[in-house]
């Protein structure tokens, strides 16, 4: 399962400030994440809260079942050393996302106090980047689950059972 957390006023997207956050809605960003994970054959988990307690809460009780998260936490990003904490105790991948980059805007909004917990951070583009965070958590769980060459090479062949290649040589 991939949890996909956002966190402060991002109930308002839509409508808040569009000139820096776009039109898309938050309902339209989750569908597309379900449906970017459900080609992958994974589900997902969201939930949006104003309360930085909640969205605590909500990591802690779903960190078993967890393969990965996407959060973009809002202005929490800027603040909250407990969702830091909370993201190291998870053990599986997490993306941070921001619609807008924090990187271009205020003095404040440069200060990420979530990032350093993070697997990696995608920043700037838009809706689509809880696109990509999907497609990058979803291959990510796919790639371990895949075995590795060493793996398969652990079959061994006797001589005998190796068959003639037809039109000569034996292979093995
Ligand atoms: C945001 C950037 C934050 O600085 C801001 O507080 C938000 C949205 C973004 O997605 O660009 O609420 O996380």
């Amino acid at each position: 399962m991939i949890l996909l957390v956002n966190g402060p006023n991002l109930n308002l997207l839509g409508e808040r400030e569009p000139a820096v956050y776009g039109s898309t809605t938050l309902p339209e960003i989750e569908r597309m994440v379900e449906e970017a994970c459900a080609a992958y054959g994974q589900k997902v988990k969201a939930v949006q809260s104003n309360y930085e307690g909640a969205i605590l809460d909500f990591l802690q009780e779903n960190r078993q079942e967890a393969r990965g998260v996407i959060i973009n936490p809002g202005a929490l990003t800027h603040t909250s050393f407990a969702l830091h904490d909370c993201l190291k105790a998870l053990t599986c991948p997490v993306v941070e996302v921001h619609l807008s980059n924090i990187h271009a805007r205020e003095e404040w909004r440069k200060t990420d106090v979530v990032s350093p917990a993070t697997r990696g951070q995608i920043v700037g583009l838009g809706p689509m980047g809880y696109y990509f965070a999907s497609v990058w958590i979803c291959s990510n769980i796919a790639e371990k689950e895949t075995p590795s060459f060493d793996e398969g090479a652990a079959i061994e062949v006797a001589p005998e059972e190796l068959q003639p290649v037809p039109g000569g040589e034996y292979e093995g």
